[in-house]
């Protein structure tokens, strides 16, 4: 694997593999080694296009704690607000000697056209684009979710059968506006490629076309996905900024009424069941505040989970591969 765009750029052993390389980065900053030495002298470049705290800030740290110099660079007070094309900025980026470009972009694609146009040879990795992809987030949840419920604390008390390295037998439902995410195509992908089922539920309107294919379930009301009693529940933002072209959708009473994932829908999820947001949240819309900071809310260590999941995938792209070609 040389780039990171797509969950399609892995298959089960490679995303596992990253998973476990994540546990290890965990182990390192537990044992207060804050710093690794392992990218002395290489310099990661945040290319964000399109705001961000949680992914930027942990590439950010990631790359740190790996000992990488880190160049942020944003649209806002950057030429790209001029105009200049992504085919310019990759070469002003590589005429600063980047050896790896983070990047997030309004529009699908724009990680694959950079990692494949040849206007910069380094490793590319998607930071999220537009509707797309955000694999960085699908293997922080993933790694999140085998931690509470793959077998290390919790074998026994979720209804899957586990194996350890995957989420082999889990159940997990996937809440709001499918159509514009990013994170629920990613983790479709990932965790049925690592066992798992998903259910995606969401007003009909905001169903991608096609979505008919993916490889899991479709359901309209939460009541009924709640019903199927799933190991965890992923609630997502609506995301009215990518709905400029109009479009039909639900009143906000109308939406919390049937999706909000209440207090009281959150108490008739089996005992072990984990409450997910990939951020940022809309609390009192998608989610009630007392579900957020609830026992059952694994928001914040999905956050902390980015630095450790993001210092792996930087690892594997630039200290793995280097070793490797060598
Ligand atoms: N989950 C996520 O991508 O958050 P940010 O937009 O803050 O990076």
């Amino acid at each position: 694997m040389k780039h990171l765009i797509s969950i399609g750029d892995l298959d089960r052993a490679s995303a596992i593999e990253l998973l476990d390389t994540s546990s290890r980065m965990v182990a390192t900053q537990e044992r207060q080694m804050r710093k690794l030495p392992t990218l002395v002298g290489t310099t990661v470049v945040n290319l964000f296009m399109e705001d961000s705290t949680r992914t930027r800030i942990s590439f950010e740290a990631a790359a740190k704690r790996l000992s990488a110099d880190v160049i942020n660079f944003s649209a806002k007070g950057s030429s790209i607000s001029k105009g200049e094309s992504l085919k310019d900025t990759a070469l002003t980026l590589r005429a600063m000697g980047a050896d790896a470009v983070v990047v997030r972009a309004p529009s699908s694609g724009a990680a694959h056209k950079l990692a494949h146009s040849g206007w910069i040879d380094v490793p590319i990795i998607n930071a999220g684009d537009g509707t797309h992809q955000h694999p960085t987030q699908a293997l922080l949840d993933t790694f999140t979710l085998r931690r509470h419920l793959g077998g290390e604390q919790k074998q026994g008390e979720c209804s899957g059968s586990v194996d350890g390295s995957g989420l082999d037998g889990l159940h997990v439902v996937v809440v709001g506006d499918i159509m514009h995410s990013r994170v629920a195509r990613s983790n479709v992908q990932l965790m049925t490629l690592l066992g798992a089922h998903v259910t995606l539920v969401a007003p009909p309107s905001l169903v991608p076309v096609g979505a008919d294919v993916w490889p899991c379930d479709v359901l309209y009301d939460l009541d009924e996905a709640i019903a199927l009693q799933p190991d965890a529940v992923m609630m997502l933002r609506v995301q009215r900024e990518r709905m400029l072209g109009g479009g039909y959708f639900p009143s906000a009473a109308e939406y919390t009424r049937r999706l909000q994932l209440t207090t009281e829908r959150a108490h008739r999820l089996p005992e072990h069941a984990i409450v997910m947001h990939p951020g940022p949240m809309n609390r009192g819309f998608e989610i009630a505040g007392g579900v957020a900071d609830g026992r059952r809310s694994v928001i914040v260590e999905q956050v902390a989970a980015g630095v450790s999941v993001r210092m792996a995938v930087l690892f594997h792209l630039l200290a793995s591969n280097a070793r490797e070609e060598s």
